[in-house]
C-alpha cells in the first residue's frame, strides 16, 4: 500500500467522525454549534494520525478560529513527528452549515490533502467559478460570455442547450447570471447552500447535474479543484472582491494577478498526490446522510486519489456499531 492509500483510510476516518457530530445537531437551528461539533470532532481524530500536517484552508485565521486556523500543525504530536509524512491539508469540517442546522440536503464533511504546497493557500474570500465534468475538460472560459459556455458544455455532453443543468448559488448577486442562463435557454437548480458538493455531483454521470456556476467561498474553490483533479473534472475560478480589504488582504498573501487572474485546476491543486475526502451528515444527490440506529450508525463517503500513476474514486458505505450487543436491525 503506498503513502496515499494509507492516508485515505485515515482520512475517510477523520472526515466520517466530523459528519457524525454535526449529524447529531442537525435540524437543531444553530449553524456555529454544528459547525463546532464537527471542527472539534475532526480535529480530535486529525492529530491521532502519524502525519506531520499544516492547515492551509481551515476555518480562518488564528484570532477568530480557535480550531483548525491556517498554518495550525495537526497530527500525532510525538518524537517521531520528524518523520511523518509531510502533508498539506485543506478542511472544511461542516459544508453547508445551514443545510445541517436546518436538516436540509447535501451538507457534507469534506478534507483534502497533499504533499507540501500542493493546495492553494487560498485567502477567505469569495470566488467566481466555473465547474464541470471529464466530458468538458478543456470547453470551458470563465471570461467567456455565459452562452458561448453553455454552448461549449452542451457540446461537449452530446446534448443540446435545453437539456443542461446548471447549478446557482441562490443569491443576489447572481440574479444577471440566471437570466442569462435562462436566456441561453439551460436549465438552473438553484441552491441555498453548498457549491462545494454541487461541483462534485457536476463531474460525476448519472447526477443530472452538468455544470456549477457562480460565485461562492475561495476555499470551497480549492476544494472542489482538489476533487475535480481525481475525477479528471475541470475548473476556472477567479477571486472575487465583496468586502472591504478584500484587495489588501489578497495583496497581503502575495497573491499575483490580483482578481483577474484565472485559476485553473493546476493552479488550486497543484499537488501530484492528493488526496480527498467527503461524508455525507444530511442526504444529498451525491451521499447519503448518517443514519443512527441505537448503538451505531451507517454514513456514505467518497474517497478519492490521484497520484502520477493512477486516479481512483471510492463509494464507501460504513456500518459502525459501537457496541457489540447491538444487532442493527434497520440493516435487515
Ligand atoms: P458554510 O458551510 O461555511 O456555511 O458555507 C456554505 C456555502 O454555501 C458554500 O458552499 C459557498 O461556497 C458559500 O457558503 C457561499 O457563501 P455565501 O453564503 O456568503 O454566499
Amino acid at each position: 500500500m503506498n503513502l496515499i492509500d494509507e492516508l485515505s483510510v485515515d482520512f475517510l476516518r477523520v472526515v466520517e467522525v466530523a459528519a457524525v457530530a454535526a449529524a447529531k445537531t442537525m435540524g437543531q437551528g444553530d449553524r456555529r454549534f454544528s459547525d463546532h461539533e464537527a471542527v472539534e470532532a475532526m480535529r480530535e481524530e486529525l492529530n491521532k494520525i502519524e502525519l506531520a500536517g499544516i492547515i492551509v484552508i481551515g476555518e480562518g485565521e488564528r484570532d477568530e478560529a480557535p480550531m483548525l486556523y491556517i498554518n495550525e500543525e495537526v497530527g500525532k504530536m510525538d518524537d517521531k513527528r520528524s518523520t511523518y509524512p509531510q502533508v498539506d491539508i485543506a478542511v472544511d469540517p461542516l459544508e453547508g452549515t445551514n443545510l445541517c442546522a436546518t436538516g436540509t440536503e447535501n451538507a457534507i464533511s469534506v478534507l483534502a490533502a497533499a504533499e507540501r504546497g500542493g493546495l492553494l493557500n487560498a485567502p477567505d474570500i469569495y470566488m467566481d467559478k466555473i465547474i464541470v465534468g471529464p466530458s468538458n475538460k478543456g470547453r470551458i472560459d470563465i471570461n467567456a460570455p455565459v452562452e458561448e459556455n453553455l454552448k461549449n458544455i452542451a457540446r461537449g455532453l452530446n446534448r443540446d442547450i435545453e437539456d443542461l443543468v446548471i447549478i446557482v448559488l441562490n443569491r443576489d448577486r447572481h440574479i444577471d447570471l440566471i437570466r442569462q442562463i435562462r436566456q441561453a435557454g439551460a436549465r438552473i437548480k438553484l441552491i441555498s447552500d453548498g457549491d462545494l458538493s454541487a461541483g462534485i455531483a457536476a463531474a460525476m454521470r448519472g447526477t443530472g447535474v452538468h455544470a456549477v456556476m457562480g460565485i461562492g467561498g475561495a476555499p470551497e474553490g480549492v476544494l472542489t479543484a482538489a476533487a475535480m483533479k481525481c475525477l479528471n473534472g475541470d475548473m476556472q475560478a477567479k477571486l472575487y472582491p465583496f468586502k472591504d480589504g478584500d484587495e489588501e488582504r489578497i495583496k497581503k498573501m502575495g497573491i499575483e494577478g490580483g482578481f483577474d487572474k484565472v485559476y485553473n485546476v493546476e493552479d488550486l491543486a497543484p499537488g501530484k498526490n492528493i488526496v480527498f475526502a467527503a461524508t455525507g451528515v444530511t442526504s444529498g444527490s451525491l451521499l447519503k446522510g448518517i443514519r443512527f440506529f441505537g448503538g451505531g450508525y451507517r454514513a456514505n463517503s467518497v474517497i478519492m486519489t490521484c497520484t502520477p500513476e493512477y486516479k481512483t474514486t471510492k463509494f464507501i458505505d460504513d456500518i459502525i456499531i459501537d457496541s457489540p450487543e447491538v444487532v442493527p436491525v434497520s440493516l435487515y
